[in-house]
């Protein structure tokens, strides 16, 4: 906040510790480790400070959501299943005020029906859905740029 580089917060939710391992078919065989890595060099060019935290549990990301008001500028999250259920996420994000971008590695829209609906989308800056790893790496440029207003 302020003058300085953007503070900007990367969440992940529940199983995408497992990156790299879990169906590389549908997520990739990058681990989260080296998309956390990349996103932290892409923040230098963008001059934002990246903090990453992954959780398989949902208070703990409510939790940091909430620590985050006040002290970060932009939220890029990938809820993961959580995208689908979780109102107390929406909630907590409502509640900070803090704009944030949704992300997923897979195409939501092309797989099971219950993966279509985001209780966050609506709320979202906009999401970005079914690049891989680059949809992380696109969601925080975009964020950033919404962040700083080059656009608005
Ligand atoms: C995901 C898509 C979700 O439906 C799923 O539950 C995940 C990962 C993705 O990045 O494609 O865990 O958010």
């Amino acid at each position: 906040m302020g003058n300085d580089a953007l503070q900007i917060l990367v969440l992940h939710g529940p199983n995408l510790n497992l990156l790299g391992v879990r169906e590389p078919d549908v997520y990739g065989a990058r681990s989260l480790a080296q998309i956390d890595d990349g996103l932290s060099v892409l923040g230098q060019t963008l001059k934002a400070n990246v903090r990453c935290l992954q959780s398989n549990h949902e208070g703990v990301l409510v939790d940091s959501i909430q620590a985050a008001m006040g002290h970060v500028d932009g939220i890029l999250i990938n809820p993961a299943a959580l995208t689908h259920t979780s109102v107390a996420l929406r909630d907590s994000l409502l509640a900070s005020q803090i704009p944030f971008v949704e992300v997923h590695l897979s195409n939501i829209y092309g797989r099971e029906e219950f993966r279509r609906m985001s209780l966050l989308a609506d709320v979202a800056i906009g999401t970005v859905s079914g690049f891989g790893h680059l949809s992380y790496e696109l969601g925080l440029r975009a964020l950033v740029d919404h962040v700083q207003g080059d656009d608005h």
